[in-house]
């Protein structure tokens, strides 16, 4: 069985497990740690070292994928919504391969999580425009188109009130976070979804929404009241599908 390791590095938890290719499904558990306090580049590699240790694959030759909250251009990151700063214009890729000893495949989270849905879930042969949006800690998005990514979409920093892209980026206002934090009702959240798939809606006319992260668990709870005319479904992979998208990219 052709496999890879994912590992899918989020504002709030690191989750990694192996992958069938295949598939695209977890041949292992899910192992997950919390996201290191500050989540600071020495920290996050400590993290990332711990759960493929708890895998068992610290030392495996299998491709290996890591995604990441953030712009990633050319191994770089360029953005730290919900990370430490110094992430920022930092060589990621390059500081994970020398901790790790290895090589890896890095990529953004909410674009892994796009490209597993695309080959292997809720995308699985979409025609035209897809984009799928991650609800959790911010909101992450992916566009495929025929099922190819244009990577580092960023649609979690649409601004909602007009004024500066850290203050006032949706996602501190629609992502899933925000529901908790505010404890929310799943109807005063869904208002609040509307305004941003209205707006994305409007923007790229789009084919396909496909609605990832913890939260798509519970579509019933929030799809139905939403009022769009793109058809708009739930990820097949929910919070595995960072997981299953790197290592697949990895194993390319
Ligand atoms: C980051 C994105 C990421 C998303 C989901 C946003 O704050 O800017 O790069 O994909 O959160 O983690």
């Amino acid at each position: 069985m052709a496999q890879a390791i994912g590992v899918d590095i989020g504002g709030t938890g690191i989750k990694a497990g192996i992958v069938d290719l295949e598939h695209g499904t977890l041949s292992s558990d899910r192992v997950r740690v919390p996201t290191p306090k500050g989540a600071s580049p020495d920290d996050v590699l400590t993290a990332v070292k711990e759960v493929l240790d708890t895998l068992g694959v610290a030392e495996s030759t299998l491709p290996l994928g890591v995604a990441f909250p953030a712009i990633v251009k050319y191994g770089k990151t360029l953005s730290a919504a919900n990370v430490s700063p110094d992430w920022i214009g930092f060589e990621a890729e390059a500081f994970f391969e020398k901790g790790l000893g290895r090589e890896i495949h890095f990529v953004n989270d909410a674009d892994a999580a796009g490209v597993a849905e695309a080959r292997h879930g809720a995308a699985r042969d979409a025609r035209g425009l897809t984009i799928v949006a991650t609800l959790g800690t911010g909101i992450g998005s992916a566009f495929l188109y025929n099922g190819v990514l244009v990577p580092n979409t960023e649609l979690g920093h649409l601004l909602y009130d007009g004024t500066s892209v850290e203050d006032a980026s949706i996602e501190k206002w629609t992502a899933y976070s925000a529901m908790e934090r505010e404890q929310l009702s799943w109807e005063e959240w869904s208002a609040r979804l509307q305004v941003f798939f209205a707006h994305v809606e409007f923007l790229f006319s789009p084919d396909l929404f496909v609605v990832g992260g913890g939260v798509s668990k519970h579509p019933e709870k929030f799809l139905p009241l939403l009022d769009l005319n793109t058809p708009i479904v739930a990820a097949v992979h929910r919070n595995s599908a960072g997981i299953i998208g790197a290592a697949s990219l990895a194993a390319d």
